[in-house]
């Protein structure tokens, strides 16, 4: 991992925002916890996903599915037969490792060394690994003799086998037939089985959506990049239903408005990109990613996928209940086919991965003169709607009424903001910490307050100082933090 990471990682720990999960026990590989930080940032991110979502879109409303599903849903989606990861494992050192990762990571380290030629054929080989199908027409991942050697230089490999990624489980009594239900790998199926409950119950019109954020849980066999790729994580969907034919539009549309959401939360535009699909998923017909330029590179955060009428009817044909829509509008115009199973434009984004761009893009480190010395000053760049905390309110000293002040504005403000009331420690120290927190605005309570009720608001970006009416702090933060 390179630096710039354990830094950031080591940050995220130091200042409560991520803590490996039981850490006591040595932790649990690719899961982690939200500390005290973390939580407020994770859970800005998504009211301002949210927000965007549903209070901006009339048309586009929430839901909150459960993670059990139906085992069948499974089935209907696919993910049962086809959610696999070909995995291979060394018979030496009795490790199991992803086989594309493993060939992208040789590639790499053969580019790296200047053999362009071996990286390029070994790319070329992984294309072909992907491909292979047996005789019944079932898609296998087989290593071949030809891809055996360049990746291990040996021949003390296992054959690549699938892995399937859903996690399972028991329902009830484990002796009961049919038992088994999955722990949801996607939370967009859980939109797909109520679109109709939806529809109906809100007097939905298509083109309308439906927005969900919850837990999805995939068994990852390579776990890396701290919260990059995790076991357990949150995902932010939206499911939009369109007419069929029209569905090339709105891919464009939320392609488009989704990359300017991102922007929106202070990610530089050149610091995104979209990277659009080679080789489709077997129920998309248009698929692209936007990627964030990490530490470790350009990687995806979010994917807009266009899935066609797929999932509706699957979920027709195995649940045996009509997904249609009656178009009343095409019905009036007297277009026939009224009634049809909308096509689906999907925007699915990580919570966690956001949150980590949002901390590595955040993350500052800048050198600073303070009289005659110069440091190097560490503080969170965050966009001020996504800071964990508002403003910190800091008495200058623990007497002469400072502190009685300052305690009465945090209680007037603490009902409209998150703040954080601190009288420790010199005033400079305690600037430095809510830098390292990202907080955007120190509000110092001095002499002068008590004279003439006015307090000095320090910028956490330029570090300059202004001195503002208690009466106008109010509108001055909330036009700060505003999105
Ligand atoms: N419903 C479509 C779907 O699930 P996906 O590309 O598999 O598509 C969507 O996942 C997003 O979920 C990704 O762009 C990523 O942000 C997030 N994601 C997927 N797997 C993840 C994992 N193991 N850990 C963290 N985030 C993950």
């Amino acid at each position: 991992e390179n630096t710039q990471l354990k830094d950031i990682i080591s940050h995220a720990k130091e200042y409560g925002f991520v803590f490996p999960s039981s850490e006591v026990y040595d932790g649990l590989q690719a899961v982690y916890d939200y500390g005290q930080m973390g939580v407020e940032l994770k859970n800005n991110i998504k009211t301002l996903w949210w927000k965007c979502m549903t209070q901006l879109n009339q048309n586009v409303v929430g839901l909150d599915a459960a993670i059990f599903m139906h085992p069948l849903t499974w089935k209907a989606s696919g993910h049962v037969d086809s959610f696999n990861d070909p995995m291979i494992d060394n018979k030496d050192s009795k490790k199991r490792y992803r086989a594309d990762v493993l060939i992208e990571e040789k590639a790499a380290q053969y580019e790296n060394a200047g053999d362009m030629e071996r990286a390029r054929a070994l790319t070329a080989e992984m294309g072909k690994l992907l491909e292979v199908e047996n005789l019944d027409g079932v898609r296998e991942l087989i290593i071949r003799e030809d891809i055996k050697c360049p990746i291990s230089g040996t021949t003390n490999w296992t054959e690549v086998r699938q892995f399937n990624l859903m996690f399972s489980t028991q329902v009830g009594s484990v002796a009961e037939e049919s038992s088994t239900i999955y722990l949801r790998p996607e939370t967009a199926q859980g939109i797909f089985v109520n679109f109709l409950n939806v529809q109906k119950t809100g007097r939905m019109k298509v083109p309308f959506g439906i927005a969900q954020i919850g837990k999805a849980f995939r068994n990852e066999i390579v776990a890396r990049q701290f919260i990059f790729r995790m076991r357990e994580f949150e995902q932010m969907e939206m499911q939009f239903f369109v007419r069929p034919g029209t569905e090339m539009e709105w891919y464009e549309q939320w392609k488009n408005t989704r990359k300017k959401w991102h922007e929106a939360i202070g990610i530089p535009s050149d610091k995104l990109r979209f990277h659009d699909h080679d080789k489709l998923a077997h129920y998309a017909n248009a698929a692209v990613d936007i990627e964030y330029q990490f530490p470790f590179g350009f990687k995806e955060i979010e994917g807009i996928h266009s899935r066609t009428d797929f999932d509706l009817s699957q979920h027709q044909e195995l649940s045996k209940k009509k997904m249609q829509y009656f178009d009343n509008d095409l019905n009036e115009a007297g277009k026939p086919f009224g009634n049809y199973i909308p096509y689906v434009i999907e925007t699915s984004a990580g919570a966690d991965r956001l949150f980590l761009m949002t901390l590595c893009n955040a993350y500052q480190e800048e050198e600073i003169t303070e009289g005659d010395a110069t440091k190097t000053r560490t503080f969170l760049k965050l966009h001020p709607a996504l800071a964990p905390v508002k403003a910190a309110i800091l008495p200058l000293t623990k007497k002469d009424g400072l502190p009685e002040k300052a305690t009465e504005i945090y209680n007037d403000l603490k009902y409209d903001f998150n703040l954080i009331y601190e009288e420790r420690d010199s005033i400079g120290k305690r600037y430095t910490r809510q830098d390292l927190i990202g907080t955007p605005f120190c509000i110092a309570v001095d002499h002068q307050t008590l004279e003439d009720n006015t307090i000095t608001v320090r910028d956490r970006d330029s570090r300059e100082q202004v001195r503002l009416p208690i009466s106008e702090l109010k509108a001055y933060i909330e036009k700060a933090v505003s999105f």
